[in-house]
């Protein structure tokens, strides 16, 4: 019947254009309630095959039903038999049900006997293919479980706006690959290093910190020798800013300073570093940012050498001790290696967070991410040029992650040091020498007596 014909292909038509434009429009409820419920079938249906393919089963001696053909019978018909017998079959690693990310979906794996993630990670590529995902990440919870992250397409071409957290010296400045927020929390690591190529994205990374840090109870130091271009328009919220190299030997000396009387402040106090003094007797905090730190080192003479050497020790020394008393440094540069001089492989020992954008050469990757996974340093290397802001990050979790940072403009960024203007502590008032707190030693002991 030609009516009930067309009649069931509207139908099907109207059906797909409402699938097509729920996906358009709300993809989020679209993905939970029919996309991923089908490609999680699809995963558990065919994940022997896949794993058969991408290596990661192994053969084991297995009592089994086969089939041996028997005797020809007397029609002349051939008797099958079957026997139960020993035979090695290929074992898949058993899958927990996948469950819904923001951009895709996760599953545990048990591994087999003599598998470690890495033989995991090493089959990512072949698993996205096989899958047909952007990507699959691999990470261990634990010894003996491995989680396969699956995202569907890369969540990193697009990044929307920063929210604001709300836990001291912890800024949301991005999204993970995984979809969720990337934040720089001081508090847990404490000093970073953040490289890349010119036009990689590391100033907008500042600029989200700043734009994160400025309502916060944190002075904010710049350090800025490339003219005091980048940081100048931020000083509203600035405590201090040097942007040439008198300058940033003067502001270390006062931190190296602030830092040695912060000590006696928590020596008095019996305290191991600022945290553990009471609310009101604990300094504010300090952001160090330093906008090109080769310009820190360079010299334009031999007359220079004598501030270049103090300043890498001032630095060092703040990266060695200042975690305790509340200094915390993040630290931009194109290349921060040894070719800088003496006490710069020191320093980036000292900085247990790591952010490598994109770089033009392999050694950099290796110099800023360390002896991290193999693929952290591949996927570093492989971050294409139209992508700025999008970057590897690590942590001393010995974790990496893709991220890319919120876009945040240098208008931004300096509207947000206008607005916060009056929240930035007084230089002099942070180093007070004596008097960090604004206490003298009797207040002190009655705070702490309390
Ligand atoms: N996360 C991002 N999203 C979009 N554009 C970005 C992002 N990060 C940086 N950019 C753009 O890329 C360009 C270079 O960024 P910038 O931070 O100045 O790089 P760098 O300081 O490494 O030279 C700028 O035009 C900036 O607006
Ligand atoms: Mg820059």
């Amino acid at each position: 019947m030609p009516d009930t014909l067309a009649q069931t292909l509207g139908v099907l038509a109207a059906l797909m254009a409402g699938l097509w434009a729920w996906q358009r429009f709300h993809y989020h409820s679209y993905w939970l309630l029919i996309g991923f419920p089908l490609v999680a079938l699809t995963v558990r249906a065919t994940w022997r095959k896949v794993a058969l393919g991408c290596g990661l089963t192994k053969k084991r001696q297995r009592w089994w039903f086969t089939t041996v053909p028997g005797a020809i019978a007397s029609t002349g018909i051939v008797k099958v038999r079957r026997r139960f017998q020993r035979v090695a079959v290929d074992t898949k690693p058993w899958m927990w049900l996948p469950r819904p990310t923001r951009h895709g979906w996760r599953v545990t794996l048990w591994t087999l006997e003599g598998q470690i993630p890495a033989d995991y990670a090493q089959a990512a590529e072949r698993l996205a293919h096989s899958w047909g995902v952007h990507a699959v990440r691999v990470s261990s919870p634990r010894p003996g479980r491995v989680v396969l992250a699956a995202t569907m397409r890369d969540p990193l071409v697009r990044v929307d706006h920063i929210p604001r957290s709300g836990e001291l010296l912890k800024v949301s400045v991005g999204r993970l690959e995984t979809g969720g927020l990337w934040s720089i929390d001081f508090r847990t690591v404490p000093h970073w290093i953040n490289a890349g190529a010119t036009q990689s994205g590391k100033s907008n990374l500042a600029n989200a910190l700043i734009v994160g840090l400025a309502p916060q109870p944190v002075a904010l130091v710049g350090f800025d020798l490339k003219g005091g271009v980048e940081f100048t328009p931020y000083a509203p919220r600035l405590s201090a800013l040097a942007t040439t190299r008198g300058e940033s030997v003067g502001l270390l000396d006062d931190l190296v300073a602030l830092m040695v009387d912060r000590m006696g402040l928590c020596r008095t106090a019996g305290a191991r570093n600022i945290w553990q003094l009471p609310p009101g007797v604990r300094p504010v905090p300090v952001v160090v940012l330093v906008d090109e730190l080769a310009e820190l080192y360079l010299m334009a003479d031999k007359s220079e050498k004598d501030e270049v050497a103090r300043t890498s020790t001032a630095l060092l020394r703040v990266g060695q001790l200042g975690r305790a008393f509340g200094i915390y440094l993040f630290l931009s540069g194109q290349r921060i290696g040894s070719d800088l001089g003496p006490g710069v492989t020191a320093l980036r020992a000292q900085c247990s967070g790591r952010i490598c954008h994109r770089v033009n050469d392999p050694e950099t990757a290796t110099m800023t991410l360390g002896d991290l996974d193999p693929a952290a340093l591949v996927s570093a290397r492989a971050i294409p040029a139209e992508t700025p802001g999008v970057a590897i990050v690590a942590s001393q979790d010995g974790q990496w992650y893709r991220a890319r940072s919120f876009y945040v403009s240098e208008h931004a960024a300096e509207y947000a040091a206008r607005t916060w203007s009056h929240l930035a502590p007084e230089w002099a008032e942070v180093i007070r020498p004596g008097h960090s707190s604004g206490l003298d030693e009797a207040d002190l002991s009655e705070l702490l007596t309390a």
